[in-house]
């Protein structure tokens, strides 16, 4: 039986979540439970949502920005269900009303739904006053999806098994981006169904991260990283959305060290030699029609903050 949530603080509690960007994807075989085992290297980036949580006699749940009337307003949010899922825990009813402030762009495969379900965790943990211990909310994110547990820890991390066994991984420096925003979202179980039938007649091997990849990483060298970019789902991403390609090629015209699709697409990411170029970047890319926006910035970025 549920009850009110005990006496704890009052008002509002507001958590900081960052997008990412999959430096390396790599995408193994069909597992039985209709997962794939990745090696998935992933790197915050200084995009954000804001999720905030303020006491109610309901669930209750609002998105502001944007692109607001693309997010579900209700009980099938990602966030939602972290609400749940932590007051089911704690035998507590979960009337809360969270809000998000989105600016992660909807559907892009830059993990926002995830950053928001992070988010939500962080914000009902400490306005209820649980303080639960940072393992045991880490293994709440990957109940909730593969990316969740390293949204809500930021920086830069190695994803095993299905995307949610993290290593931390150590950035030696900034890195600069763009992030062209496309029309429209991609379906990530759609991406993975076409990256299968692409390579239906492959020998699949096991992913593994690329040690070339983790000592760019490591040296802050965006050369080297430029070099050891890789994606195995954006085969998958420009079958689905061929007009991606013209994308691609406008922001590597215009400068860009190397550019590749974001996770399951169709946010497409741009990694820059320096602040300059990034500003270059993103402006040739919105001046171009190619995409809907373009955003620069740098990573690595935090995980879910309380501010
Ligand atoms: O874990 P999450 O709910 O974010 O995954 C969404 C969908 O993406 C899954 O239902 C599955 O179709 C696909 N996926 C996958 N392999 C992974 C992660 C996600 O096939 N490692």
């Amino acid at each position: 039986m549920t009850q009110p949530a005990a006496a704890t603080p009052t008002g509002t509690v507001t958590v900081r979540v960052p997008a990412k960007v999959n430096v390396q994807l790599s995408v193994g075989g069909l597992r039985p439970d209709g997962f794939h085992g990745l090696a998935n290297v992933f790197l915050a980036v200084g995009l954000y949502d804001s999720v905030s949580a303020t006491r109610a006699e309901e669930p209750r749940l609002t998105v502001s920005g944007p692109d607001a009337a693309l997010v579900p307003q209700d009980r099938t949010n990602l966030a939602a269900r972290a609400a749940e899922l932590l007051a089911e825990r704690h035998g507590l009813a979960p009337d809360v009303h969270l809000h998000i402030a989105k600016d992660i762009p909807v559907a892009g495969g830059m993990a926002g739904g995830s950053a928001d379900a992070a988010g939500a965790l962080l914000a009902c943990d400490r306005l209820w006053g649980l303080n639960t211990p940072r393992e045991e909310l880490l293994a709440l994110c990957a109940e909730l999806g593969s990316d969740v547990p390293f949204s809500f820890a930021g920086g830069a991390a190695l994803g095993e098994g299905r995307g949610e066994v993290l290593t931390p991984l150590e950035v030696g420096g900034a890195f600069h981006w763009v992030f062209a925003v496309a029309d429209g979202g991609l379906s990530t179980p759609d991406v993975y169904r076409e990256c299968d039938r692409l390579r239906a007649d492959d020998d699949v091997p096991e992913p593994v991260a690329s040690e070339a990849l983790l000592a760019a990483l490591r040296a802050g060298d965006a050369q080297a990283l430029a070099g050891a970019l890789r994606n195995d789902l954006q085969p998958a991403a420009l079958s689905l959305r061929p007009s991606l390609a013209e994308t691609l090629n406008t922001g590597l015209a215009a400068g860009a060290l190397a550019a590749l699709v974001s996770g399951s697409g169709p946010t497409c990411a741009f990694l820059a030699a320096d602040a300059d170029s990034a500003a270059r970047t993103a402006h040739t890319l919105t001046a171009s029609g190619t995409c809907r926006a373009a955003r620069a910035t740098t990573s690595p970025a935090p995980g879910a903050t309380v501010v």
